[in-house]
């Protein structure tokens, strides 16, 4: 469990892609998948916000709750060409995911998945190669804690 502040969030995600969890090929020939875990307000969007930043994504990441998924082309980046943001908030299950046809992007790897919700979509979803847990509880009004987990 790590506090982060919101304007060193950008060191976290820094750190994050440059340590050892991003360093070994997880999930070999799969999409690398990031699970984000929190309540409304949590952070999570802003952790992808971050993210898209520091993979030098230059559009405007806007929180895909009614769009379901957003795909975003990352230049220039030795493992990854597309960054997919899903927010399952609004699914109703495993069902309404396949309606995405998932199959179209996790089977690429050089695609990076983020995932808020993804207790929402069921089994639909593979085992995540990395979940993250963001919490404000305790925390300081510009802070959050956020724990990493690897599979
Ligand atoms: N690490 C952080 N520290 C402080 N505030 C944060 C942090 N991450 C996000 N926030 C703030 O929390 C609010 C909600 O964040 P958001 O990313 O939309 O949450 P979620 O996607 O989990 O619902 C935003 O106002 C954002 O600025
Ligand atoms: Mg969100």
């Amino acid at each position: 469990m790590e506090k982060v502040l919101l304007k060193r969030l950008g060191d976290f995600v820094h750190r994050l892609l440059a340590g050892p969890n991003f360093a070994k090929d997880l999930q070999g020939n799969k999409a690398t998948i990031i699970a984000l875990l929190g309540d409304l307000g949590a952070g999570k969007t802003t952790f992808v916000q971050a993210l898209a930043k520091e993979l030098g994504i230059a559009d405007t990441i806007q929180s895909p709750t009614y769009v379901l998924m957003k795909s975003y082309h990352i230049p220039h980046h030795p493992r990854f060409a597309r960054l997919i943001h899903i927010d399952a908030y609004r699914l109703e299950g495993a069902k309404e995911f396949a309606a995405l046809r998932p199959e179209r992007f996790l089977e690429d790897p050089h695609n990076l998945v983020c995932i808020e919700w993804p207790e929402r979509v069921g089994g639909a979803l593979p085992v995540p190669d990395m979940t993250l847990q963001f919490s404000s509880e305790n925390a300081g009004e510009k802070e959050r804690y956020i724990d990493i987990r690897t599979s």
